[in-house]
């Protein structure tokens, strides 16, 4: 694919170290072209001890954004001028705007990205759950589990059952939540318990780095479960983690990890260049190519 710019291109990109694997500034320019924008995102490997420098650079070149991936997103915060409810709630910034006037937003698209992923793949299903009072359990407790749990709990689920191998981080974030939601149930299962979560619930994610490439898969068995449920995997390689795979094979909704990697990316793109970029399913054979081969 070829991309030119001009002297007036808009400059955006990725704070992270490392970045080299990222696939974000493909599929900015995937979108970059496809809308016509003249503009250039840019993998910046930022050394942990020159994020604020990094951050008052974007300022100083005049830079329109920029992501932030790990070990960043917490680091980031103190040197914006202000955080959106989200990135506030989570703790952690993954999009930086550079308004007119110099001073720099921090956002976190990461909780829109997981609602959307779920309402573009089971959005009836979804709804019928939150109406019914159903619950969610949840695997891991990392930062995405962060995402994960403020998307469901802002999409009106009122219960929720998590469990991690760690489990005081488990209760850490239960207990962080807690404080946002005072109307909702979070329990927190022992590891050892994993299994328990399974029967009851409406919807089942998958936010460890069980299931990877590389990982052990997630050892919970599906069998137990209601018919017609929703399972999700934050995992996007492969793309159908054993978990999934399992859920398909039983006929529950299978929620892959592109998705919200799509729709995060959806939502900073539109607030840096003020168009909404397509995602449809030549999108997402674009990134399978990527995934396979390597950006
Ligand atoms: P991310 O940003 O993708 O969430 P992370 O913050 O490193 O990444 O979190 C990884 C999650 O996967 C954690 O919940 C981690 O469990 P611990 O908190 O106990 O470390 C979980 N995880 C990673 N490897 C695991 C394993 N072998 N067994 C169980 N859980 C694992």
């Amino acid at each position: 694919m070829t991309h030119s710019i001009t002297g007036a291109a808009r400059l955006t990109g990725l704070l992270g170290w490392p970045v080299a694997h990222s696939l974000s500034p493909a599929l900015h320019h995937y979108w970059l072209d496809k809308h016509n924008l003249d503009g250039l995102y840019a993998p910046l490997a930022v050394a942990p001890d020159r994020v604020d420098q990094a951050v008052s650079g974007l300022r100083a070149l005049g830079f329109t954004g920029a992501n932030v991936t790990v070990p960043h997103k917490q680091a980031v915060i103190p040197h914006v001028d202000r955080c959106d409810d989200v990135a506030q709630r989570l703790g952690a910034v993954n999009t930086i705007i550079v308004h007119k006037d110099g001073s720099l937003t921090g956002r976190n698209t990461d909780t829109y990205g997981f609602q959307q992923s779920l309402m573009t793949k089971a959005g009836a299903q979804i709804k019928q759950q939150v109406d019914e009072n159903q619950s969610v359990s949840l695997i891991g407790a990392g930062g995405a589990a962060r995402a994960v749990l403020d998307a469901v709990l802002t999409l009106g689920y009122q219960r929720v059952q998590l469990s991690n191998r760690t489990p005081d981080k488990a209760k850490e974030l239960a207990a962080h939540f807690q404080q946002f939601y005072p109307q909702v149930t979070i329990t927190v299962v022992p590891w050892d318990h994993r299994q328990d979560m399974v029967a009851d619930c409406g919807l089942l994610v998958n936010t460890s780095s069980l299931g990877m490439h590389g990982m052990p898969p997630l050892d919970v068995d599906l069998s137990p479960m209601a018919p017609n449920r929703v399972v999700a995997d934050i995992v996007y390689v492969p793309l159908i983690t054993p978990l999934l795979a399992a859920a398909q094979e039983q006929g529950h909704s299978a929620v892959d990890g592109l998705d919200m990697l799509l729709y995060q990316a959806q939502a900073a793109f539109a607030a840096w260049h003020g168009v909404t970029p397509v995602i449809d399913h030549a999108l997402r054979g674009f990134m399978l190519d990527l995934l396979r081969d390597g950006p």
